[in-house]
């Protein structure tokens, strides 16, 4: 566990020198980071173990980002459990773990220079979340240069990040960051891992009711039908997808729409009898009791 940019930067560096030299493309040290916000479950322990399994060195953050909190209630209440993440991390085969402070990352408080998502980061949870892609990227955009191990050592290495596509638009914000502004790292995605009824594995699950849990299971459902019509290649008809969450009373349906995975724009795909064909996104937002949940599935092989 380190506490320090420097720190981390120290371990990091001692990590990658430590991988044996054997000659040619062997001494490429592959250096995987995965960023989170604590309170882990499996869907951030399949992040590690995926980092792992394709990594020589696999550097895990954790840090509640005060920035990307529209809500200061939400994250006041946003759940801190080091210590078992710490346990789930070293069972998940991660080496090394920055956790530091809100001092060390943001000394001047708010920084002045920031990346904007712009028009990606509008839209959908941007909407309804107003300034948390910014605040996302001040934060992705920091650590990726922290860690950053091109910047530490003379080895030849090579850096990949790891982002879960449960947060779709996260995902497609920072490809475009890391597309529009050259960062030298590869970004990977990995599947949303679902509990064995199909929710999706969030921090903020915690907070449901065993009634609101039960409720909240008409969103991955309404994704599966729109999956499974996708699968079929028959038209994917969103409103019967629509109506099965509008039944449920727990659930107060934000958004559900089928977008262009990477430039996240509508998808006509809403008239009656247009078979299904491509590739798409169904991104799916509700509100559950006291919890925002969201969802997707994508569309098409
Ligand atoms: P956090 O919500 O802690 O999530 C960390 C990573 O775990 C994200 O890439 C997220 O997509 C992934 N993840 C969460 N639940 C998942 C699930 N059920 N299946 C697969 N992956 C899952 O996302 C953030 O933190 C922050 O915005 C961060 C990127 C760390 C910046 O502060």
């Amino acid at each position: 566990l380190t506490r320090t940019i420097a720190e981390f930067r120290e371990k990091t560096r001692e990590l990658i020198e430590a991988q044996p030299l054997s000659g040619a493309e062997a001494d490429t040290v592959r250096v995987g980071f995965v960023p989170t916000m604590g309170a882990l479950h499996d869907g951030h322990g399949t992040l590690v173990r995926t980092a792992r399994a394709a990594n020589d060195v696999v550097a895990v953050s954790i840090f509640v980002n005060p920035l990307q909190f529209n809500d200061p209630v939400d994250y006041e209440r946003y759940p801190r459990t080091l210590d078992a993440d710490l346990e789930l991390l070293g069972q998940a085969g991660a080496d090394i773990v920055f956790a530091p402070e809100e001092s060390e990352m943001y000394p001047d408080g708010d920084p002045l220079v920031k990346v904007t998502s712009g028009k990606l980061g509008e839209k959908f949870e941007g909407a309804s979340r107003p300034g948390h892609f910014d605040g996302m990227l001040a934060v992705v955009s920091k650590l990726l240069h922290i860690a950053q191990p091109s910047l530490l050592t003379s080895r030849k290495v090579e850096f990949s990040a790891f982002f879960g596509q449960k947060d779709a638009q996260q995902l497609a914000i920072i490809r475009r960051m890391v597309l529009d502004l050259a960062y030298n790292v590869e970004i990977q995605a990995v599947p949303i891992v679902r509990s064995d009824r199909g929710l999706a594995l969030s921090s903020r699950n915690q907070f449901l009711s065993e009634a609101e849990a039960e409720a909240a299971l008409v969103l991955s459902r309404a994704l599966f039908l729109l999956k499974s019509r996708a699968d079929a290649h028959e038209p994917l008809n969103v409103e019967d997808a629509v109506a099965l969450i509008d039944a449920e009373p727990l659930v107060e349906l934000d958004y559900l729409e089928v977008v262009d995975p990477s430039t996240l724009e509508v998808i006509g795909v809403n008239c009656q009898d247009t078979p299904f064909t491509g590739q798409a996104l169904a991104l799916v937002a509700a509100k559950v009791g006291p919890v925002r949940l969201i969802d997707n599935m994508p569309l098409g092989s």
